[in-house]
């Protein structure tokens, strides 16, 4: 083998050497290559005189580079063992992508959005109220008497004695009727708060779709086709709806919005309790009392109002069987959505 062969060879096996060492052997490895008594490496440079001058030029040169390149590789090992291991891993160009968890929708948002993308195909525009009202908004305006037992303050949540956590939306029904005139047609989504006992059906914080149409000539006809189609296109074709009389202090008539049971298919079922039916809202043509506190003219315009709880036909329709699910954050069960 000639000289400059063997100083390959060994260069192979030092570089091979330090790649395979942990921060044990390192050092070892450092006397033993380059170590002034018995270093190979040192033994090469001292063997430089002996080597016959027509091949000590080069012989030299090969020697001390082999010298600085085990010395650079030793540091290089010694920096890259003191990293954490993390970034070590970091640096792997080779390892595979790394998937970034993706988000997605929580089902009420996915049921709101649905709920309002259907409304928007029928013209009405979303708008938002906040969440902290005053009496007016939450009931003066829409003709709930302070008598009325939806004020009782163990029934809301005050925060002093003129301002309240809102319980309905139907508040927006009114801040939008005091800032434009006549036509509107809205759509208002959002949080309301009720002091309620939590359990499987019931949470103080939950969600509400509320609806307005006012212009001339709107009847309940118009009410009932807005609603029956916004079932069919919610819950599917098949399901049939139907409108019982009932009373809200803003709306006159009043009626309660049914559909027929999605689970049962309206047979009857523990669900509907027997009756086949699901009540999932209010509405009604808005009461003239509630025009006048706004400062429409009632003899003028007339409109239809609804209002139904977001949760509920969430539910239904994503199979949820206990609302506390839905605000407990847990990625277990929104994963499934
Ligand atoms: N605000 C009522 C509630 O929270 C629901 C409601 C009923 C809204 C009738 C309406 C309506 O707009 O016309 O129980």
């Amino acid at each position: 083998m000639s000289r400059l062969d063997h100083v390959e060879t060994l260069r192979r096996e030092a570089l091979r050497q330090i790649e395979a060492a942990d921060s044990q052997t390192l050092e070892t490895l450092r006397i033993e290559w380059l170590g002034r008594k018995s270093g190979q490496v040192t033994a090469l440079l001292r063997s430089i005189p002996t080597v016959p001058a027509e091949e000590r030029g080069a012989f030299g040169q090969a020697v001390n580079a082999l010298k600085a390149e085990v010395t650079a590789r030793l540091a290089e090992r010694k920096a890259a063992l003191a990293a954490p291991a993390q970034a070590r891993a970091a640096v792997d160009v080779t390892m595979p992508g790394r998937q970034p968890a993706l988000g997605r929708l929580h089902p009420i948002t996915r049921a709101a959005r649905e709920m309002i993308e259907i409304f928007g195909r029928l013209g009405f525009e979303v708008v938002e109220g906040p969440e902290v009202e005053d009496e007016w908004h939450n009931f003066v305006a829409l003709n709930i008497p302070p008598e009325h037992p939806a004020r009782d303050p163990l029934d809301n949540y005050y925060l002093d004695d003129r301002l309240l956590l809102r319980t309905q939306t139907s508040t927006v029904q009114i801040r939008v009727m005091e800032n434009r005139p006549p036509p509107v047609r809205i759509i208002a989504p959002g949080r309301v708060y009720r002091p309620e006992t939590v359990d499987a059906g019931h949470s103080n914080m939950f969600h509400q779709l509320e609806g307005l149409w006012v212009e001339q000539g709107v009847t309940f006809a118009d009410l009932k086709g807005v609603l029956s189609m916004f079932a069919r296109a919610f819950f599917g074709p098949d399901v049939r709806t139907r409108f019982l009389p009932s009373y809200f202090p803003f709306t006159e008539p009043s009626a309660e919005l049914y559909v027929s049971c999605l689970l049962c298919a309206g047979k009857g079922c523990p669900a509907c309790k027997r009756t086949g039916w699901m009540e999932i809202g209010g509405c009604g043509m808005v009461d003239p009392n509630v025009f006048e506190a706004v400062g429409y003219d009632a003899e003028e315009v007339t409109g239809f109002a609804f209002g139904f709880g977001i949760e509920r036909p969430a539910m239904l329709k994503y199979g949820i069987n206990d609302i506390r699910l839905l605000f407990e954050n847990d990625l277990r069960f929104l994963r499934q959505f």
